[in-house]
Parts: structure tokens; sequence; C-alpha cells
């Protein structure tokens, strides 16, 4: 299962807005990528094109050499900033509904063993997130955090080839934060996924990314300042760090 992630000379502008210009990258399989920039650097619509939830408005976006698909898929999971999980459903419904819809997609529900088995996998991840007694609750009964968790967890079933993350670990308290990383990395350890995550924050980039990437503006204009978009303006190959970090770590 691979998933190579390659944006081509890709621009993206709203009007006379100019968000994102020639941003040209190639994502490894298997890759962390983290995306760090200030606020408004369009890092979130650069998310939104690899979902396929924004057309670049030039440039091209190939997966595996093949143009992306134009609608979302289930190959890309994504957790956002803003998290949508169903507020009718409970926790644990909440993380089946992705894999149901998937197997029955004319009903959206699993029966017999299927579903006990579907419903063991559900506790597990719910076990790993730390919402394993939390599963007969509704959403709105979790905290910010919780509900994050959910929503990762929700990701996550769907065994995504690409984890997409947008400031997914924003809300969490640093004890939360750091379970969350311990989760992240064995998770995209063991699925050989490729991960996208963006992050404000530069150790959490650090820590987490095998690449860290900066977009951000290098020219800016004060009487127009629409005019020039963000580019990439760092490329660090954090594995070099990595792998000194994993050397370090007791065994
Ligand atoms: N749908 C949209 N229509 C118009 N402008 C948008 C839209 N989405 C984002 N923008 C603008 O694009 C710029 C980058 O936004 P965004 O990608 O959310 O930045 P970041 O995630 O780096 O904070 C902002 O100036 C924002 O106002
Ligand atoms: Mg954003």
């Amino acid at each position: 299962m691979m998933a190579v992630i390659r944006l081509d000379n890709v621009s993206k502008s709203y009007g006379e807005t100019v968000v994102l210009e020639n941003v040209s990258l190639t994502i490894e399989d298997n890759e962390f990528l983290a995306v760090v920039g200030p606020s408004g650097a369009g890092k979130t619509t650069l998310l939104r094109m690899l979902l396929s939830q924004e057309a670049p408005s030039s440039g091209r976006i190939l997966i595996d050499d093949a143009p992306i698909a134009a609608e979302p898929m289930p190959d890309r999971g994504v957790v956002f900033q803003r998290y949508s999980v169903l507020p009718h459903r409970t926790v644990i419904r909440n993380v089946m509904t992705g894999p149901e819809w998937l197997a029955a997609p004319f009903t959206g529900r699993v029966m017999g063993r299927a579903r006990a088995a579907l419903k063991s996998r559900a506790r597990n991840m719910l076990d790993r997130v730390g919402l394993g007694d939390h599963a007969t609750l509704y959403p709105a009964q979790l905290s910010g955090g919780q509900q994050q968790r959910l929503a990762i967890a929700q990701a996550l079933m769907m065994n995504p080839k690409v984890l997409l993350l947008d400031e997914p670990f924003g809300a969490l308290d640093p004890a939360t934060r750091r379970a969350m990383h311990r989760l992240v990395l064995g998770l995209w350890a063991e699925h050989k996924m490729t991960v996208v995550m963006i992050t404000h924050d530069l150790s959490e980039a650090f820590h987490l990314g095998t690449r860290v990437v900066a977009v951000e503006k290098r020219r800016h204009d004060p009487h127009a300042p629409h005019r020039y978009g963000s580019v990439i303006t760092t490329d660090f190959d954090a594995k070099p760090r990595l792998a000194r970090q994993i050397a370090r770590a007791p065994a």
C-alpha cells in the first residue's frame, strides 16, 4: 500500500487574493510531514486541496502518479481543527459509522459477526485514544479534548493511506497531548501511513515529523497585501534528528 503525493506547481487564489503560489512538493510514502507557518498562510487551504474539498487554481496534485480524485475518498482520513462528529450518535457508534458505510454503502448497517468484529475493533480504538469508558456517551457529554480524540479515532478506524491532521492536538492539555503523540506515532509506524500534520507548535512539528516544511509569504506588498501568496520557505529533513532521539531513548 503506497501513497506518494505530488504537488506540481500548485497555486490557489480566491478572487484577487493569492493564497498559495507555485507550491511544488513531493510527499514520500510513509513520510510524517509537519507543516508550520503563520495564521492565514494557507495551511488549511493546502490540506483542503489534498482532501479534494478545494481544487487548485493552477497546477496539479497527483497521488501515486494519478490525478487526485475529485471527491473526498476514504483513502484519505482527515482530522480537522473543527472536528465533525455526529451529535446524535454515541461515541462508539461514531467510530463505527465510517467502516459501516464502507462495508454497507446502501444501509450503513453491518450485521451479525461482522458487526461484532467491528464493535470490538471500535472498542479497541476507543481504549487507545483513552475513551474506553465513554463509549455510550454522546459527543455533547465530552470535553473539547475528548471530542478531538473521538475525531482522531474516527479517522483512524478507516485505516487511511494518508492521514491529514489540521492542528489536531491544539485543545489538549499537555499530558493528553503527549499520549496522543504516542498514539499517532504508534499507528503511523504500525500502518505505514503517510501523515500530513499542520501545527503551530514548532516543538511538536520536530517531535513528530520526519520532515518539517514552513509555508509563508516571502514577498509582501503593503499596498496590496493580497498580491503575493505563500510559498514553501523551509524544507527540513528531520529524520537524522529522529534517529538520534530513538537511539537515545531507553529500551
Ligand atoms: N473559501 C474561502 N474563500 C475566500 N478566502 C478564503 C477561503 N478559505 C480561505 N481563505 C483565505 O485564505 C487565506 C488562508 O487561509 P487558511 O488556509 O485557512 O490559512 P491557515 O490555515 O494557514 O491559517 C486566508 O486569508 C483566508 O481568509
Ligand atoms: Mg488553518
